[in-house]
């Protein structure tokens, strides 16, 4: 057992975004006690630990936070080296000009290895102990990529991405229709449950452009077949106003939404579902989100890489008020960002900013609670992870604000009790440097 003292801060029961606020817990001279399974057996002020814990070990992070281990539903595994792309125009130019070319070099399973080696220090290093993650096509890729995630300790769900059409640069990437289902039905067999738990497998056609109506068919009865196991579905939604008009010209559908929801030839299933986390929805109708909140679908919010592709924003208050979970990803590499909180920067920043009246100030406990519980809440792990509750299983993070120039000083002109300005400026102004140690079912995570 190890009790860890700080200040802890979280948003506690499981509440829903507009009650974040009244369930921001923030204790100045607080304490984490984990027990040898790595599971919370208490959390709350130092002073009331229980004499249970008489003899555990302290470990002292004051003048350090403690914050629940950041979720990043929707990061890129293939395109680690990739931030910063030059593009010359916005997501179709982008992918066939650098992209593409990128992930097809992780056919190299040795190159693979090393770029899952890198992809699970950044991860560390950010405090992200949980993600979606988009894999390789490659399958033994995909391997190198669970391989170190479980070495590590991470918590990773992750698929390869699936295409079966698209340009010629894609070609690498693309398999035959039947390959696409008996590879990711061996992939699930393989990865799923692995690691203790801490894997598992998300069925990803890369998005609508890059599959067939047969292959969304085929995936929809393979997802149908292991939705009771727990197993995601995961891929792009409506990001880009070019990637938008293709997609009805080669679908003939009005609503993008529709390629996955089973509509295109009789009889298929749909692919949305409480394990199912669509990244962007920038531009969906008010029927898409209403289908969205209404199948307990995820998004996964990308503030970040909507402003280097130039895509537009998600609609904040259209699509919280739609009753649609709202989660947050860097989505590595059109986002440059590895780290949660300078997403979450981001994303106050775009939202403060919508035009035509729908700007809004997203209070400190949502920014914390998006990248938290709604994270865990869209990976359907909210009785595992996403707060420091009692019982929970100790992924979590530790803020230092000595290891950041003037964080200290900042933070200090902050009454510690203004749980509000605290939490805001912490979230905004803190950089990689300042994350200290993390841990996932209370192991200390390092990438040696
Ligand atoms: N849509 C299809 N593929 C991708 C990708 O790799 N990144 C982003 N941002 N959008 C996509
Ligand atoms: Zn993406």
């Amino acid at each position: 057992m190890r009790v860890y003292r700080g200040h802890l801060m979280h948003i506690g029961g499981s509440p829903e975004l507009m009650q974040a606020r009244d369930h921001l817990v923030s204790i100045p001279d607080g304490v984490l006690a984990v027990d040898d399974t790595g599971t919370i057996g208490f959390s709350g002020r130092y002073d009331r630990l229980p004499a249970t814990y008489a003899e555990a070990t302290v470990v002292d992070c004051r003048p350090g936070f403690l914050l629940p281990g950041f979720v990043d539903t929707h990061l890129h595994f293939p395109q680690t080296r990739c931030t910063d792309s030059y593009g010359g125009g916005q997501l179709l130019d982008w992918l066939q000009r650098c992209i593409f070319p990128a992930e097809a070099m992780l056919a190299d399973a040795e190159y693979a290895r090393a770029v899952a080696g890198d992809f699970c220090a950044r991860r560390i290093a950010v405090g992200t102990t949980t993600a979606m993650v988009f894999g390789s096509a490659f399958p033994e890729a995909q391997d190198a990529l669970f391989e170190e995630s479980c070495r590590t300790g991470l918590r990773t769900v992750s698929g390869r991405g699936i295409q079966t059409v698209g340009p010629d640069a894609a070609a690498p990437l693309i398999t035959t229709e039947d390959a696409a289902i008996t590879l990711t039905d061996s992939e699930i067999r393989r990865w799923h449950g692995a690691g203790s738990g801490l894997a598992g497998v998300a069925v990803i056609p890369r998005f609508a452009l890059s599959v067939t109506a047969a292959t969304l068919h085929g995936l929809g009865e393979l997802y149908d077949s292991v939705r009771g196991s727990g197993v995601y579905f995961h891929t792009h939604l409506s990001e880009n106003a070019a990637e938008i008009d293709s997609v009805r010209s080669s679908f003939g559908v009005r609503d993008y939404l529709d390629t996955y929801d089973g509509r295109l030839t009789g009889g298929a299933r749909s692919l949305l579902g409480r394990r199912s986390v669509f990244a962007h929805a920038v531009h969906c109708s008010q029927s898409e989100l209403a289908r969205l909140a209404e199948t307990g679908s995820s998004v996964a919010h990308c503030p970040t890489s909507q402003l280097f592709l130039g895509s537009g924003t998600m609609p904040w208050r259209r699509t919280a008020d739609a009753g649609v979970n709202i989660a947050l990803g860097t989505d590595i590499a059109a986002g440059d960002e590895w780290l949660i909180p300078r997403v979450l920067n981001d994303c106050f920043k775009v939202h403060i900013s919508e035009p035509a009246g729908q700007g809004l100030s997203i209070t400190p406990a949502e920014l914390l609670y998006t990248a938290t519980v709604a994270g865990a809440r869209a990976l359907d792990m909210q009785d595992r992870v996403g707060n420091l509750d009692a019982g929970k299983e100790a992924d979590f993070v530790v803020i230092a604000p000595d290891r950041q120039v003037m964080l200290p000083e900042v933070l200090a002109r902050i009454d510690s009790e203004d749980t509000d300005r605290l939490l805001f400026t912490l979230l905004m102004s803190m950089r990689e440097e300042a994350v200290g140690q993390v841990y996932v079912r209370g192991r200390l995570l390092t990438a040696d």
